[in-house]
């Protein structure tokens, strides 16, 4: 689960320049190839959010991003530093053991450097020249890990080093900030950009998320040796925001897998394994052991939760260098290739990524979505929602889960316990849509759509890309796509939902009325999506509407007197807003 939002929007400060509100930039020192590649990469990206053209370039398979994103991390190392430290001598010494190809510093309670080496040879060359700490007290448990503490063996020496280390940010903008950048966005297709390119993970925040899958992988191998633990969720299906949670899937289905060529002759030859009831034990034991394992030896893995009775058992812990959220999960395949497919529909139209952020945050700043398990809609469902919606456009802006299936191959071919989870994978091979609604108009019509949706018969189903009668009787159901028979939102009861349809509603009015009367920038008004961002404002009009809900003889008496006293300029639904608006 996402572990921090937009929050409040505090009341906007509105003299800002646009100058002072720029992205600060991150320096990356760096080797040439690779991070002139991937610098080019993000430019491009951000480029064709900005214009909303498509961004004409080959597009990666998820396969292919996750293998390259791997091996990267398999040549890193993680280095808690002194906070004073020259840059240069800390890369002349460490260039002792290969050259580098990429760093960057961040601060998480200290000063930490990710050092990606060009070989894999390094890391372990760095490995040979590291000791085990001698403490004084306590006794260290003498694990050989990838994370390491670099110390300076003369201290006062160095302290005229004044530390002017550039580091990289992994913290959303402020609400202030934020408020800043919509207000004097141009338009709201410019606000939905921007709230996408300040909250999208950033390329130095990928990496460390990718690295700390390693680290944690690298100590699952004690036990299971060619394991391997892939992030999965949000952290790499293209609609993570900044400070969500990091998803990691110990995937032990590797392990012993024999090529072919080897299982020749007469002989067949197997591992002596323990036999366990059945999948779900087996789950609940391999977790418990590496939840141990983590608690006991994992260097800065704190506050370490077995939850091995949940429909989907987990290891739950603080990665305390990176200052991820984890959730460890085994057996969990099916949610791997649900990363995979959202990921191929974030990347088919850059409208897709600009439209789940920024429900995303709509929903967190209205307290729709929790960090907190409950009767809550999850980001997960609402980044359904909107996949739905935008194949429901006419002419589509998405293709069904279904269609995509028509188009595989069959190297595509993937059957996960019993269920068909094939669709084609080569985004290359998609036409794009013809669809050229701008934004704005898609923000109002996602609301005007939800606002007015029959949940109580209709189901949501990406698959057929169309309304179905609701199997069930929860109040929202969202068919899981691949485990067709299950609904992802069965924890959402009526009052959420009820809350959800309301501030759809809500919203889609305050942006029609937005069409009539937008502040000039200049004037302290939050506007466009500023405005929708702002719980009080959106409950304000709620509240109002149902001030209104009083006895009909309360009502009536007001109504006259609202007719004795009436001018044109009351009687406006911009007049309500305003009201509003100076109100919040
Ligand atoms: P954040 O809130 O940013 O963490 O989004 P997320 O997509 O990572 O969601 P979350 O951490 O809750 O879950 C991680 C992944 O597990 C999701 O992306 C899905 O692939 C899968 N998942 C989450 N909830 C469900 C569910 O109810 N049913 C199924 N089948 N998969 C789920
Ligand atoms: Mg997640």
């Amino acid at each position: 689960m996402a572990a921090r939002g937009v929050g409040m929007l505090a009341r906007l400060p509105l003299c800002a320049q646009r100058s002072q509100v720029l992205r600060p930039t991150h320096r990356l020192l760096s080797c040439p190839g690779t991070v002139a590649a991937d610098a080019k990469r993000e430019e491009q990206s951000s480029r064709s959010v900005e214009t909303g053209s498509e961004d004409r370039t080959p597009k990666k398979k998820f396969s292919e991003v996750q293998k390259e994103r791997r091996e990267q991390a398999q040549r890193t190392v993680l280095i808690h530093c002194p906070n004073k430290i020259s840059e240069k001598k800390f890369l002349k010494y460490l260039s002792q053991h290969g050259p580098i190809s990429h760093h960057f510093f961040y601060e998480s309670f200290g000063l930490y450097a990710v050092v990606e080496f060009c070989q894999k040879e390094s890391v372990t060359s760095l490995q040979n020249v590291t000791r085990t700490p001698s403490m004084e007290t306590e006794a260290a448990i003498p694990f050989k890990s990838r994370f390491f503490n670099l110390k300076l063996k003369n201290p006062s020496s160095q302290t005229s080093e004044k530390s002017s280390i550039p580091c990289s940010n992994h913290s959303p903008p402020s609400s202030k900030k934020l408020s800043e950048l919509l207000c004097y966005a141009e338009s709201v297709d410019d606000q939905l950009n921007t709230l996408l390119k300040e909250f999208q993970l950033t390329e130095e925040d990928i990496k460390l998320r990718y690295l700390t899958c390693s680290l944690i992988e690298d100590l699952a191998a004690a036990y299971f040796q060619d394991c391997t633990v892939r992030p999965f969720g949000s952290s790499v299906n293209s609609f993570g925001k900044l400070g969500c949670d990091l998803d990691m899937f110990l995937d032990l289905d590797e392990i012993g897998k024999l090529n072919t060529s080897k299982t020749s002759g007469n002989f067949l030859m197997e591992f002596q394994v323990k036999n366990v009831p059945s999948e779900r034990i087996a789950t609940q034991k391999i977790l418990s052991v590496i939840g141990e394992c983590l608690d006991h030896f994992g260097p800065g893995c704190v506050g370490v939760q077995k939850i091995l009775n949940a429909r989907c058992p987990l290891v739950r812990f603080s990665h305390q260098a990176s200052g991820f959220q984890c959730d460890l999960t085994t057996n969990n395949r099916i949610a791997l290739k649900s990363s995979e497919l959202l990921y191929m529909y974030g990347a088919l139209d850059s409208r897709v990524r600009a439209l789940v952020f920024s429900i995303r945050c709509w929903a967190r700043a209205h307290s729709l979505t929790s960090s907190i398990p409950g009767s809550w809609i999850t980001n997960f469902s609402l980044t359904m929602m909107v996949i739905f919606f935008l194949q429901r456009r006419s002419p589509p802006i998405l293709p069904t889960l279904d269609y995509l299936k028509t188009l595989a191959d069959a190297e595509d071919k993937c059957i996960i316990e019993g269920h068909n989870c094939t669709f084609i994978r080569d985004l290359n091979r998609i036409k794009p849509s013809g669809n050229t609604e701008t934004l704005e108009s898609l923000l109002k019509e996602f609301f005007e759509y939800f606002g007015n949706f029959a949940f109580n018969k209709n189901s949501i189903n990406i698959r057929q890309g169309r309304e179905q009668n609701k199997p069930e009787c929860s109040p929202l159901h969202i068919q899981n796509p691949f485990e067709t028979s299950l609904n992802i939102s069965k924890n959402v009861n009526q009052s959420q939902l009820q809350k959800f349809v309301d501030l759809a509603r809500e919203s889609a009015w305050i942006l029609s009325q937005e069409d009539k009367d937008r502040p000039s920038p200049s004037s302290n008004q939050p506007w466009g999506l500023a405005m929708l961002l702002q719980p009080s404002v959106v409950s304000s009009v709620s509240l109002a509407k149902k001030k209104r809900r009083k006895p009909a003889s309360e009502r009536i008496k007001n109504l006259l007197e609202s007719i004795k006293s009436h001018s044109p300029e009351n009687d406006t639904d911009t007049n309500g807003k305003r009201t509003v608006s100076t109100q919040a």
